[in-house]
């Protein structure tokens, strides 16, 4: 069956403004929106630029919107769209370098300003850490994160206001405080009880819609809030006399 595929295109060097173009392609029936996107590359236009790697949703990269819908183009079957008509966007929030590749640094910043590795100066013992199950119930789902940024772009606080650190850092923080293994003390994280921190979240979830891993940032930026809470109040505690 022949569908046409309407891609966002631009580039900076060459146009005014972003365009759509329009493509008449035939996928194979289980084809996914990546390959289709990569056949329409390799047989119609070369130049049509998108980031791709592993085109098995664990890289994060080939994230895009797909009528309407964040997800990534590896994950999305063409034939489940359920219309022949299908338009490909680049993640909103994030600025266009090229066609449906975008300038991830907003993202990658906001990562790197909650520190996203383990804190612990200690040495690790002979067998390895052992983290009872109950504590890797608290952070499983958050450790399914691949960094993709479909909540990231599609965060409306994220899109009106750059300082704000977004879903993603927010629920990697809170694994990361969450994980028995990490010594970070409070004073070291406590600048997200701030407005471009925890509450500046709207909790209108949209982050937890469009999650393609199933992980609900929300609940994270909710789980630091309450450990923010029960942190200030430790806190004012020991300074009474
Ligand atoms: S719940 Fe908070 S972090 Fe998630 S999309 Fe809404 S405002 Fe953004
Ligand atoms: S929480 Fe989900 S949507 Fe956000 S970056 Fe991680 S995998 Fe992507
Ligand atoms: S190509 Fe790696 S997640 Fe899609």
């Amino acid at each position: 069956m022949k569908y046409i595929f309407k891609i966002l295109r631009y580039d900076p060097e060459k146009d005014e403004k972003p365009h759509f173009q329009e493509f008449i392609h035939e996928p194979c029936p289980a084809d996914t929106v990546m390959e289709a996107m990569k056949d329409i590359r390799d047989q119609q236009d070369p130049t049509l630029s998108f980031r791709y790697s592993c085109r098995e949703a664990i890289c994060g990269s080939c994230a895009v919107v797909i009528n309407g819908h964040t997800t990534l183009a590896c994950l999305q079957s063409v034939a489940a769209l359920g219309t022949t008509e299908i338009v490909i966007e680049p993640l909103p929030n994030l600025e266009i370098q090229k066609d449906l590749y975008v300038d991830m640094d907003p993202f990658w910043e906001a990562l790197e300003k909650i520190e996203p590795y383990i804190h612990n100066e200690g040495e690790v013992p002979e067998n390895g850490h052992e983290i009872d199950e109950a504590e890797m119930d608290k952070i499983y789902q958050f450790i399914s994160c691949i960094l993709c940024a479909c909540c990231y772009s599609a965060c409306p606080v994220a899109s009106r206001d750059g300082r704000y650190l977004g879903p993603a850092a927010l629920a990697k923080l809170y694994r990361l405080v969450q994980d028995p293994r990490d010594q970070r003390d409070y004073t070291s994280w406590r600048q997200v009880n701030a407005e471009d921190g925890v509450w500046g979240c709207d909790t209108v979830f949209k982050c937890n819609d469009v999650c393609p891993k199933e992980v609900r940032p929300a609940d994270g930026i909710l789980a630091l809030r309450r450990k923010i809470f029960v942190s200030e109040l430790k806190h004012i505690f020991k300074r009474k006399p």
